[in-house]
């Protein structure tokens, strides 16, 4: 079956069986491979891209339910406001370690600065809870979304996670 999706501003069409999941047509046929295969079974986060700016994990949703709705994927969030503001926190906390679950980290993050300019930690912890990494970079997720809502960005080296207890 065909269907015309807009990723990242621009249209394709894919000719593909209505109940793919948006992450392999993502992937395996437009080629864009920014987003990752973690668990397969919406657990870990890592496929999440964004359905008219909403976060949605990409490895459980049909491609024939995504409609007209606009798809943007981490190599374009940057060209958004609240992603890119997240970029350069990211950057400026060193976030990243192995960096496989970033992508869709950083998916999460935006959404929830698109729509919450001034999360707590309670509504970072609420957004961010369904994006699980391995590496336990946690805290420094909090403290570059913290510094992406206020603009005040402060160049860190990466702290280190076991000193600050892991997930909080
Ligand atoms: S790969 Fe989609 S949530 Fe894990
Ligand atoms: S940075 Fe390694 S899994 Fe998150």
């Amino acid at each position: 079956m065909s269907f015309t999706l807009n990723v990242n501003g621009h249209q394709h069409v894919v000719d593909i069986a209505g109940d793919t999941p948006l992450l392999w047509v993502i992937r395996d046929v437009i080629g864009m491979t920014g987003t990752k295969f973690g668990c397969g079974i919406a657990q870990c986060g890592a496929c999440t891209v964004h359905l008219d700016g909403e976060p949605v994990r990409s490895c459980v949703l049909p491609v024939s339910a995504v409609g007209k709705r606009a798809i943007t994927t981490i190599e374009a969030v940057g060209e958004t406001d609240s992603g890119k503001r997240i970029q350069a926190a990211w950057l400026a906390v060193d976030v990243v370690q192995c960096g496989y679950c970033q992508s869709g980290q950083i998916m999460s993050a935006a959404a929830l600065l698109r729509r919450n300019p001034a999360p707590t930690d309670a509504d970072i912890d609420a957004a961010m809870s369904g994006n699980i990494c391995r590496c336990a970079t946690y805290v420094r997720i909090r403290a570059a979304i913290k510094q992406a809502a206020t603009g005040n960005m402060v160049v860190t080296q990466a702290i280190s996670v076991s000193a600050a207890g892991g997930r909080k």
